[in-house]
């Protein structure tokens, strides 16, 4: 089991995306099994709140299924459970790192490092562009299913 959990800074817009939109092509692939995904926040700011319905919104539009998540916190735990942390911008990274500590087992990645253009994911609670928000996170995903096929042997279909 491939254990996945994606990181933004509220826990409302960019990591629930993310988490729905890998969710739905995990499934759609077939590798439902081999995996189990989560996701979380840095700050405190929206604990206990639902999905954006900017995020919700733009998931229903492309027909991906939206569950009933709600915002939690990444915990020190969270780094010993998970195999792959996934920020969404560089910021992430340093806050995530000083709630888990070093990144001794190096698990702790930029979601758009998978892609060809390595770079931030914009904050729609900010930018208010969630049509950009999901053609980055697809982007970025598509690049980390990639990845994850190359290097982990049990998603490869004999
Ligand atoms: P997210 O967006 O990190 O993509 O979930 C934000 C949501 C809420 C806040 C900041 C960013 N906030 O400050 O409450």
């Amino acid at each position: 089991m491939i254990k996945v959990l994606f990181v933004c800074l509220g826990n409302i817009c960019r990591s629930p995306m993310a988490e729905y939109i890998f969710k739905d092509m995990v499934k759609k692939q077939g590798l439902e099994g081999k995996f189990y995904i989560d996701s979380a926040a840095t700050s405190t700011e929206e604990i206990g709140n639902p999905v954006h319905y900017g995020t919700r919104n733009k998931l229903e539009q492309m027909n991906i299924e939206c569950g009933n998540h709600t915002a939690r916190r990444i915990t020190k735990q969270d780094y010993e459970i998970f195999d792959y942390i996934i920020a969404m911008e560089e910021q992430n990274m340093v806050n995530i790192k000083r709630i888990v500590g070093d990144d001794k087992e190096q698990k702790i990645y930029k979601l758009l490092d998978f892609s060809d253009n390595p770079r931030d994911i914009a904050d729609p609670w900010y930018t208010g562009n969630f049509d950009k928000t999901y053609e980055d996170i697809k982007e970025g995903l598509e690049g980390f299913m990639e990845y994850l096929k190359k290097k982990d042997p049990i998603l490869r279909r004999d």
